[in-house]
Parts: C-alpha cells; sequence; structure tokens
C-alpha cells in the first residue's frame, strides 16, 4: 500500500488533535480547532461527502442555540444579532475563497446557484452555450430548458476518462469554444466519476481564445475540501454548497460572481432588500439572494463553520483530505479493482468510485455499511468520498469490507 499507516501519521502527528469519534487528526497550529468535533459512532462512520457531511457538533450546537434565541425573543436586538452571522459569514467565505464580500451571494445550494446562473444570463438566438457532459443536471438539464425558452443553443463535448495529461483536457476545453459561444460551464470535480479539472488552467486558455466567454463554474465537490482562490483562477462565477465537504449548514450554499460580471447577470427573485425601484438593488452579488424570510440560525451557523476552516486553514483540510483519499484509492487499486474515476494523480480526487453492474452497487453499499460500520453510496458505482473526520482505520476498513464482497462489483 503506498501510503502507510507510518506517512499517514507523520502528516497528521504534527497535529492538535481534533478527536471526537472520528479520531480526526489535522495539521493545524491552533490549539482551539479541537474544540470542533464530530458526534458519529464508530458503527455509523460517513464516507459519502460528495453527497451530505456532518456538521461538527459544535455546529449543530451553535446553529441550535441561534435557533433558540429566535424563538425565546424575536426582539430587533435578538433578530439582528442572528441576522449579523449573514455578513460575517459573507466575509470569511470572501477571504477564505480569495475575493471581495460584494461578489459573495449567500443562497440555498448549489443547484440554485447553478440555476440563477442559468436563468440570468442573457442569451438570445446565435449565443451557443459549451457544456462538459459530465455536469449536475442544475448544470446541464437546466440550460437546455432555459435555451428552449429564450433561444440560442446548447452543445455538450466530452473528456475520455482515460485521457493523459492536463495540456489534452484543457485542449478538448479550448477546441470546443467557437466565435458564437457566450457561456462554458463545467463541474471542478465531477459527481459522476471523480474527475478534477485543471479549473485554472482551462479558464486562462479559454479566456485567451476568447475573452468575453462567461465562464461558470460548479464546485459542489470541492468547496470546502480543496483550498481554492477564485481570485487567481479566471472564471466568472462558482458555486457551492455548504451540507458537502465544508461540513456546514444544510439549504446553505453560495454563489461568487465577479464584480465586473455581477450588473450582466439578471437576478432570478427580486424582493426586500431591493429598494421601491429597480435602481435601488442591494450591493454586488447581494441581489441574486433576496429570496424573503431565510433561517437565520442556519446561515449564522454558516459563519461558524467558516471559522473552522479559517482555524484549521483551507490548505491542511485539502493535504488531510487528500491524503485519506489517496490511502483508499491506493489500497484498492492494490486489489485490482475497476475504478472509474482517475487514478491518474493530475486528475484524481476524494471522489472514488468503483465499477459496480447497477443491480449490485446498492448491495454492495449495505454490505460495507454492515461489515465496516462506513456509509459509502451506490452513484455511478461504488462510490467512497472520505473526508477529514476519516481516519486510516476507516479507510482500511472499507477496503477489507471490498476486499470481502468484491463479487458485487463483476
Ligand atoms: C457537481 C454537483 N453540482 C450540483 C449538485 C447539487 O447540489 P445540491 O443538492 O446541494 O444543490 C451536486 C450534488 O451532488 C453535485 O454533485
Amino acid at each position: 500500500m503506498g501510503v502507510a499507516r507510518r506517512d499517514f501519521l507523520k502528516v497528521v502527528s504534527s497535529a492538535s488533535v481534533i478527536g471526537g469519534l472520528g479520531a480526526i487528526s489535522i495539521k493545524t497550529d491552533s490549539a482551539s480547532a479541537s474544540a470542533h468535533v464530530f458526534g458519529f459512532d464508530e458503527n455509523h462512520v460517513p464516507m459519502n461527502a460528495a453527497n451530505l457531511c456532518p456538521m461538527p457538533t459544535s455546529i449543530t450546537k451553535a446553529q441550535k442555540e441561534y435557533a433558540a434565541q429566535l424563538d425565546l425573543s424575536l426582539s430587533t436586538s435578538s433578530r439582528r444579532a442572528v441576522e449579523a452571522g449573514k455578513e460575517k459569514a459573507r466575509r470569511r467565505i470572501a477571504g477564505l475563497l480569495g475575493v471581495s464580500g460584494d461578489e459573495l451571494a449567500i443562497v440555498r445550494n448549489t443547484s440554485e446557484a447553478n440555476n440563477i446562473i442559468v436563468q440570468g444570463m442573457p442569451l438570445g438566438e446565435g449565443d451557443e452555450v459549451i457544456l462538459w457532459d459530465q455536469n449536475h443536471p442544475s448544470n446541464l438539464v437546466a440550460w437546455d430548458v432555459q435555451v428552449s425558452r429564450v433561444g440560442g443553443s446548447v452543445r455538450r463535448f466530452s473528456v475520455p476518462t482515460n485521457v493523459g495529461s492536463v495540456d489534452e483536457v484543457v485542449d478538448l476545453f479550448v477546441r470546443s469554444v467557437t466565435d458564437s459561444t457566450k457561456v462554458v460551464s463545467f463541474t471542478h470535480i465531477s459527481n459522476i466519476t471523480g474527475f478534477q479539472t485543471p479549473v485554472a488552467e482551462i479558464c486562462a486558455a479559454i479566456k485567451k481564445r476568447k475573452d468575453d466567454v462567461h465562464i461558470h463554474v460548479d464546485g459542489a465537490q470541492t468547496w470546502g475540501a480543496v483550498d481554492i482562490d477564485l481570485g487567481a483562477i479566471r472564471c466568472d462565477s462558482f458555486s457551492g454548497s455548504a451540507h458537502k465537504w465544508f461540513m456546514g449548514p444544510r439549504e446553505v450554499g453560495i454563489l461568487y460572481v465577479r464584480d465586473t460580471r455581477i450588473d450582466d447577470i439578471w437576478p432570478n427573485i427580486v424582493g426586500v432588500p431591493w429598494g421601491s425601484t429597480s435602481a435601488d438593488s442591494p450591493k454586488g452579488a447581494r441581489k441574486f439572494e433576496s429570496m424573503g424570510q431565510r433561517d437565520d440560525a442556519a446561515i449564522a451557523a454558516l459563519s461558524d463553520t467558516a471559522l473552522l476552516h479559517e482555524t484549521i486553514t483551507p490548505e491542511s483540510i485539502e493535504q488531510q483530505s487528500a491524503l485519506v483519499a489517496r490511502r483508499l484509492r491506493e489500497g484498492l487499486q492494490d486489489l485490482g479493482l475497476p475504478f472509474i474515476s482517475s487514478t491518474n494523480p493530475a486528475f484524481s480526487s476524494s471522489v472514488i468510485i468503483l465499477q459496480a453492474p447497477r443491480k449490485t452497487a446498492g448491495q454492495m453499499v449495505r454490505e460495507v455499511f454492515h461489515e465496516a460500520g462506513v456509509q459509502t453510496a451506490a452513484t455511478g458505482g461504488l462510490r467512497m468520498s472520505p473526508h477529514i473526520y476519516n481516519t486510516a482505520d476507516h479507510v482500511d476498513r472499507v477496503i477489507a469490507a471490498v476486499h470481502k464482497k468484491r463479487a458485487l462489483l463483476s
């Protein structure tokens, strides 16, 4: 096995231990990080971050307290104290992503963020939208529906899973752009294959080919897992859900829109805090989030989650998450099992998928849970998406269970 337990521990041993049940070990200089633990027990270990992550118990508690505060007192000062979490969350998340708070909308999830771009994009006859065919429906079919309504056309293109180099991938993206292309929209890490796109290189090359193309990146599988600097990546918009790798509250998400593009995108929903004329729009990307009364407790808890990421640092989270995933990938490779996700380090990610027939994939997930006490998913095969709360032991239990039940993969 490539990532020996010794190496695994080397990375995490300098660390404060964010313990709890998951025995999470995070490299961090901050002792305060150890206050954050997860509540799951060793018989119910999540390894399905691509779908849903647990929140650290401190965040669950904070969210409950914010909600209780509102129920105890709906006085102006009580509401303002909880609502203040929204701007705090915006500032913190913007800082983590290397953008300005005015470029960030706090929305409900990635599906909504993607659809704000899809429905807000001024498209018409002659405009072309280019899509990676591995996009999620909210960033694929949503465009089909929109062009049938307003005009324009959609073209999908593929990237072969056995593609050899970053240059080849970049070339496939750039070659799909024509003089009519108005939008290129793709997923940072595919939920279907776990393929990690070289996002910065793709964006730079597309902009070089045609500077006015709007590039939208779906970050559902990267925000919270990967150290992302949107200031350096030349995309125009980016979406994410807090309940996935960010380990935050459910039904809270983000939409980043580059400052120079905000005026060009129509808002889908217009309400308070818009003013009494269309000229009185909320500042910056806030114009995309005026959805009426929101779950302010969840949004305030988003701010606490962002603080946790600041404390641990996105770099350490990425390092730890990648290390756990590498141990899993290499352990499964050692068994000679058939992969759907790439094993090429240039494109691999923490979303690891083994081929499994549709009729037995669900049974495999149940067997892994029964044998190892670890929850995986039957999405596109046997999908395992470990995160920082997963330990070497969780990984080894999954590998042993898959080995034992490997007949279900063929
Ligand atoms: C790449 C991608 N985009 C969008 C979504 C939708 O996320 P949500 O259900 O949080 O809106 C998902 C969900 O798995 C996803 O994997």
